[in-house]
């Protein structure tokens, strides 16, 4: 078969800020580039664990053999972006002098990193309330300099105009926007990527996949996200496996890198749906990584729209290297979801729900639901999910 017709909405806006410069050691540039940015007095953010592997010192040697002044390493950042780290974080900027951040991490030290900004660059001290308004456009203003070194290929957060917070008293996770918060600079350094293990890998390329489909079958979707999610995908199948089984490949790592940035710049333009949703809710109540979440229902979510958007699932198909032309439309499309689970066995992500202690029991699978069904993004689904579907889902993936 040949692919039909792909419809989309006749208004669609598309739109990434974000520089990108690629290169196995990409990080010699920093200083100039910080410079053009007009930065001086330069905050590094990132976690222990990457201080820790040495993965730091590469970029804060960058800052220390030029001109520009080291105002600090603030490496305290934790698991998911919570509000007290975020203003904890701001509080550190601005008792440093800093006039300009260099992010080092994935999604969870990028997304702080972002939140800090905003607070930074509006004069703010706690996030919370601004986290409760979900969407910070009405007057916007262009944030203090900022380049973003991602060191796990999954989020994209380096050049989304979005981050995820973690409200730990309500427990819930908030999506927030703003037109200027990604990165001025996305550095993509696969030299920096080299020592992530082989787990992380393959989950965080497994979030990195999910941006890619959700994005294309989101009702969002358009032409210009279409294009970066199928070529991400393509990348991603090819290579994943190659990172997760040659951590030292650099060209697989570049692939992956380049991927999880293309995947970025698709979703945050159409949103993702319902495997987000439920990934959401997984990681605010059992602590599940947001790339393991995504990874074991994103082939469910994916069979459960299949009936209203099997276009586009042939599209995914055959970018993840299925043979479309002998098949009819709805076979063709049904093979995405064996795809991504061949993909998910030969990188060795295995769980299901079970393993993190989800039970199939209603009642206790109600607050998941209930979480779930309340996400922001479910509505980008391409399939309208009642919250009997949720429960249907999750059930399946324990
Ligand atoms: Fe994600």
């Amino acid at each position: 078969m040949k692919y039909q017709p792909i419809s989309f909405e006749p208004f669609f806006g598309w739109v990434n800020r974000s520089r990108v410069l690629y290169s196995p050691g990409v990080r010699k540039e920093l200083a100039y580039e910080l410079s053009q940015l007009g930065a001086r007095n330069v905050m590094v953010y990132t976690d222990k664990g990457l201080s820790e592997a040495g993965i730091v010192e590469k970029i804060v040697q960058q800052i220390s053999q030029s001109d520009l002044k080291l105002a600090g390493i603030f490496d305290n950042i934790q698991q998911d972006a919570r509000i007290s780290n975020i203003n904890d974080g701001a509080e550190h900027y601005r008792s440093s002098g800093a006039d300009s951040m260099v992010v080092v991490g994935g999604g969870s030290v990028m997304d702080t990193a972002k939140a800090v900004n905003i607070l930074v660059g509006s004069n703010l001290e706690d996030f919370m309330p601004l986290a409760e308004q979900a969407g910070l456009w009405e007057g916007a203003k262009p944030l203090p300099p900022h380049i973003a070194f991602p060191t796990t290929a999954g989020t994209g957060c380096e050049v989304t105009n979005a981050m995820v917070v973690l409200d730990v008293d309500s427990k819930t996770k908030l999506s927030v926007t703003h037109p200027f918060c990604n990165s001025d600079i996305a550095m993509l350094d696969p030299e920096l990527t080299t020592t992530l293990p082989p787990k992380i890998t393959a989950f965080t390329g497994m979030d990195a996949l999910t941006h890619a489909i959700e994005g294309i079958t989101s009702v969002g979707a358009e032409p210009i996200s279409d294009a970066l999610g199928l070529h991400a995908i393509r990348l991603i199948s090819t290579f994943l496996p190659v990172a997760v089984e040659r951590p030292e490949d650099l060209e697989a790592r570049g692939a992956m890198l380049i991927a999880a940035t293309m995947a970025g710049m698709c979703f945050c333009n159409t949103m993702t749906g319902a495997t987000h949703a439920t990934a959401h809710a997984l990681g605010a109540l059992y602590g599940i990584p947001h790339g393991i979440a995504n990874a074991i229902m994103l082939p469910w979510v994916m069979e459960f729209n299949l009936e209203d958007s099997h276009q586009r699932y042939v599209m995914i198909a055959d970018a993840l290297g299925v043979d479309i032309q002998s098949e009819d439309a709805i076979t063709a499309a049904s093979k995405a979801a064996q795809a991504v689970r061949r993909l998910k066995e030969s990188i060795g992500l295995n769980e299901t729900l079970k393993d993190f202690g989800v039970q199939p029991d209603s009642e206790q699978l109600a607050p998941l639901v209930e979480l779930a069904a309340g996400d922001g993004q479910i509505s980008y689904n391409p399939r309208y999910v009642e919250e009997s579907d949720l429960l249907m889902l999750f059930t399946k993936a324990i």
